[in-house]
């Protein structure tokens, strides 16, 4: 069928196959909430200006009012025929208070309507996404407080570098949030702005307050393009952008936990709480969370290189092309919601730091050959030359199947006169992590000026 609210100017029924090809219902009643809001907004402004009465605009908003109980309590189904949600709300609106109900479409397009309802739906998703962010950096915070001197193997290269505070390396994550977070408020302020009032494409006649609605809404400016402001998705993009980087910061973390609970590692065990098993081997524990929370990251990126490419080519002003940002949107939106929501309980209670582990594993390496080196500067000895010389000794080392500890004074003395009893604490790995104590390193007071600094981050 065709909508009716089409004009005359079509005869005989479109072909079903195009009906459905081209309606968005099926998704765009997500916006369902956020078009009613709109569209009380829009009614109200219409009364205040007397392009409508103010009768007219009470029975419209009390209509409007009514659509979203029934939606709510589940009895709003439009079908196909509704082609989007906008079309939907406007069908029924007439249907429950009469012709009063075609006056609600004065002085507005679906173009400036539609990218109302994105921007005070996404605006909201933002926020959410915020406030979860903020409970993620709560949860690594809390482990990374319990965690100061618990100490891991640091890496580059995924080889043994230097040792770190494991409470340090938790801290990592949380900065990378708490930039999420504060990304995620800079796009917030190009979201919040209202294109109502923009029209099709060039305004219009009637003597509209923009502002007023704008207010209403709780917008916190207006476009002052018309042109633009139909057109515009850079909002959605700069969201896409900023979701893509939570992903990043996600899937990283996520491929961490994943590599240290292989046997190869067993830096944690996964509690059963958070994993799952195999069908066929009976020994398994996957951890299903941090891959899926991986394997996820493509989608949202694919979002944004789709909604990059769909603008891309785009002559002003509104192109249908356009109605493919939603089900981008809605997906990119719900994928990091629901990643984030499955990485916070993963941290907060699907993975056990094993420290009996952690402690074996950084003292059987040469995690602190740079330490040896540093120890001989020190001293006086140029940095190149010591460095050279404790490759050297590493050499040796590993020839003979010894760590550094192994070496007896005398064998120190003999690689250099300056070598005395104290390279032995130097070389421990708690003093290698605590003596790192340069701003915004691992050492161990620094950690704990980061965890109270933290602390005021998220306030
Ligand atoms: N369903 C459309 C969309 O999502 C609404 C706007 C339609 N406007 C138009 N001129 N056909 O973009």
């Amino acid at each position: 069928d065709r909508p009716q609210t089409w004009s005359d100017r079509f005869e005989g029924t479109l072909h079903p196959a195009i009906a459905k090809f081209n309606a968005s219902i099926g998704f765009d009643l997500e916006l369902i909430e956020y078009d009613l809001t709109g569209s009380c907004a829009h009614a109200r402004m219409l009364a205040q200006t007397g392009i409508i009465s103010s009768t007219e605009g009470e029975k419209l908003v009390a209509g409007l009012e009514q659509i979203r109980d029934e939606y709510r309590a589940g009895n709003f189904h439009p079908g196909i025929d509704a082609e989007d949600v906008h079309f939907a709300v406007e069908r029924r609106l007439t249907e429950i208070v009469g012709d009063v109900g075609k006056k609600l479409h004065t002085a507005r397009s679906r173009n400036d309507q539609v990218g109302t309802d994105t921007r005070l739906y996404l605006r909201d998703r933002i926020q959410q996404i915020r406030s979860q962010l903020r409970d993620f950096q709560q949860v690594l915070l809390t482990l990374a407080q319990t965690h100061v001197e618990t100490l891991i193997p640091g890496y580059t290269h995924l080889q043994r570098a230097q040792p770190l505070s494991l409470a340090h390396h938790l801290l990592a994550y949380f900065q990378m949030a708490q930039r999420d977070w504060e990304r995620l408020g800079d796009v917030y302020k190009r979201t919040n702005i209202s294109p109502l009032g923009c029209g099709a494409l060039a305004g219009t006649t009637f003597p509209i307050d923009r502002a007023y609605s704008a207010q209403l809404l709780g917008f916190d400016d207006i476009y002052s393009n018309s042109l633009d402001g139909v057109s515009d998705r850079d909002f959605a993009i700069e969201f896409l952008g900023a979701a893509s980087l939570i992903m990043v910061h996600l899937s990283r973390l996520a491929e961490e936990v994943i590599i240290w609970a292989s046997e190869e590692f067993r830096f944690v065990s996964l509690t059963d709480r958070c994993a799952t098993g195999s069908s066929i081997m009976p020994q398994k524990k996957n951890p299903d969370v941090p891959e899926l929370v991986r394997g996820k990251t493509g989608r949202v990126f694919g979002h944004l290189q789709a909604m990059l490419v769909m603008m891309k080519g785009l002559p002003l002003a509104y192109n249908k092309d356009l109605q493919e940002d939603k089900e981008a949107l809605f997906d990119a939106v719900n994928t990091v919601q629901a990643c984030l929501e499955a990485m916070t309980i993963l941290i907060q209670e699907g993975i056990e730091f094993r420290p009996a582990r952690l402690a074996e594993a950084v003292a059987s390496d040469f995690a602190n050959a740079t330490d040896v080196a540093d120890y001989l500067a020190t001293k006086g000895v140029p940095f190149r030359e010591a460095y050279n010389l404790v490759g050297k000794v590493v050499k040796t080392c590993l020839s003979q199947n010894k760590l550094l500890k192994d070496l007896s004074l005398v064998e120190w003395q003999q690689l250099h006169p300056a070598f005395a009893e104290d390279i032995y604490a130097a070389i421990d790995p708690k003093q290698v992590v605590a003596a790192r104590n340069s701003y915004g390193g691992t050492g161990f007071d620094r950690v704990r000026q980061a965890i109270e600094r933290a602390k005021v981050q998220i306030g």
